[in-house]
C-alpha cells in the first residue's frame, strides 16, 4: 500500500471495493432532488461505448471491486446494459441495476435475469399515483409498479428505495404496509442529501424534526411488527444530526465512481469541487487514477485532516464528514463538513434547517431536473 494511504478505511484494504457506474445521465424523469449535475446534458454525446465500459470493468475488477452498481440517470436508457452486465457477471462482479423502473418490460427483466443480475433497486416515490407523478413530472407511477411487480416475478432480492423529503415523508407508513404485501426484501427510506438539483430546491424539500420523529416511530413499529421478514433501513438526514455521515467510508477508500463520460470520481457529486483534476478512463488506466492521481489522494486517509477534526476522537468514524458538502456549504472542500456540531461553520446548517421549516417563508415553486435551463411545477402544500 503506498504510504499517502496510511488512515485508509480498512474496510476495502485499499482497494474499491464499491464500483458505481454511472452509464448515462440521460433520463425520462424530471425529480427535483436529481444527484446528476446541474449541466448533466452537457456529457451526453461524450458518454462511454460499450467496449469503454467493458474496459472499465475488466480494470475495476483486478483492482479488487467486486460490488457494482449500474446507475445513472437511468441505466436502462442504454441498449447495452444487458450486455454489460453480461459480462460483468463473467468477471464476477456482484451486479445491482439502480433504477426507476421507467423503460423496464418483461422482455428486458427476463434478459438482465438471463445476463446473471443479482439485485434490483427500484425507486418509488409514494403509493399514491397522482403524487409520485407530480413529484417526478411525468406518468412514471404505473411503470413503477409493473417494474416492482417484474423484479418479484423474476425473483430478484428487491431493495425499495424511497427518496424521502417533506412532500412524501408522512407517507413511510402507507409504503412499508405496500412494500410488505409485494415481499419486498429490503427497503431504504433515503433521507435526501443536499447537492445539485437537492440544494437548489433544499428549503422546499427539508422535513421538519416533527415529521422525522414521526417517521421514526412509524418504522420502529413496523421493525417491531415484521420482526425481521423485511429490512427496513431509514438514516436521519445529517443537518438533523450532530455528526456528520462517514461520507462514502472515507474519500478513496472504497469508493469508486465513474461518470458517462469516462471521468473516474471518488463520489458522485466530486465535480461540484473547483480545482480539483479529474481523468478519464480513456486518458489513463484506472489502477493509476486510483492508487496515484492527485484527485483521489487529496482527502485520502487522516493526514489532511483539518481541526477539530484532527484531535477529534471520532475522526476514524467519520473521517471529517463529506468533502462536496464542506464545499457546497463553506466554500472549502478541505473544511470540516459542517453537519459536524464541532465544526466553527456548524451554524450554516443551523440556520438552513430554521430557514427551511420556518412557518412564515413563503413556499416556493420545485425547480424541476432540466436540460435546457430550469422550468418549475407548483407542488401543493
Ligand atoms: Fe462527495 Fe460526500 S458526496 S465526498
Amino acid at each position: 500500500m503506498p504510504k499517502e494511504s496510511t488512515g485508509l478505511s480498512l474496510d476495502g484494504q485499499g482497494k474499491p471495493l464499491w464500483l458505481s457506474l454511472e452509464l448515462t445521465y440521460r433520463c425520462p424523469l424530471k425529480c427535483s432532488w436529481c444527484n446528476n449535475p446541474l449541466d448533466f446534458d452537457k456529457y451526453t454525446e461524450h458518454e462511454l461505448s460499450t467496449e469503454e465500459w467493458k474496459r472499465v470493468l475488466a480494470e475495476a475488477r483486478e483492482l479488487g471491486a467486486l460490488q457494482l452498481g449500474f446507475t445513472g440517470g437511468e441505466p436502462l436508457q442504454r441498449p447495452d446494459l444487458e450486455e454489460l452486465v453480461a459480462y460483468a457477471d463473467e468477471l464476477g462482479f456482484y451486479t445491482n441495476l439502480i433504477t426507476s423502473g421507467v423503460g423496464l418490460n418483461e422482455a428486458r427483466m427476463a434478459a438482465l435475469k438471463q445476463a446473471g443480475l443479482k439485485q434490483v433497486q427500484l425507486s418509488l416515490q409514494a403509493t399514491r399515483a397522482a403524487l409520485t407523478d407530480q413529484l417526478v413530472g411525468t406518468r412514471a407511477h404505473a411503470r413503477k409498479l409493473e417494474a416492482a411487480r417484474l423484479i418479484k416475478a423474476h425473483g430478484f432480492p428487491m431493495v425499495l428505495n424511497m427518496p424521502v423529503f417533506r412532500h412524501n415523508i408522512d407517507l413511510i407508513d402507507e409504503m412499508v404496509a405496500w412494500a410488505a404485501e409485494l415481499g419486498v426484501e429490503y427497503i431504504e427510506f433515503a433521507n435526501i442529501q443536499y447537492y445539485n438539483w437537492a440544494l437548489l430546491n433544499r428549503d422546499e424539500l427539508m422535513p421538519t424534526r416533527e415529521q422525522i420523529r414521526r417517521a421514526e416511530a412509524v418504522i420502529q413499529r413496523w421493525r417491531e411488527r415484521l420482526d425481521g421478514a423485511m429490512t427496513i433501513y431509514f438514516v436521519i438526514p445529517d443537518y438533523f444530526e450532530d455528526r456528520p455521515k462517514a461520507c462514502m467510508n472515507g474519500w478513496g477508500a472504497i469508493h469508486l465512481t465513474i461518470a458517462p463520460d469516462g471521468v473516474a470520481m471518488p463520489c458522485q457529486e466530486a465535480r461540484v469541487i473547483p480545482g480539483l483534476e479529474f481523468h478519464s478512463v480513456r486518458e489513463r488506466p484506472l489502477a493509476w487514477i486510483w492508487h496515484d492521481s492527485p484527485l483521489f489522494r487529496k482527502y485520502r486517509g487522516l493526514d489532511w485532516l483539518p481541526e477539530p477534526c484532527r484531535s477529534c476522537a471520532e475522526k476514524e468514524k467519520d473521517f471529517g464528514g463529506c468533502r462536496c458538502q464542506a464545499f457546497l456549504l463553506t466554500g472549502d472542500a478541505g473544511n470540516t463538513d459542517p453537519a459536524c456540531s464541532r465544526s466553527p461553520q456548524h451554524v450554516l446548517v443551523q440556520a438552513a434547517v430554521t430557514q427551511a421549516v420556518s412557518p412564515q417563508r413563503f413556499r416556493k415553486p420545485l425547480i424541476k431536473r432540466s436540460a435546457s435551463g430550469v422550468c418549475t411545477t407548483f407542488m401543493e402544500e
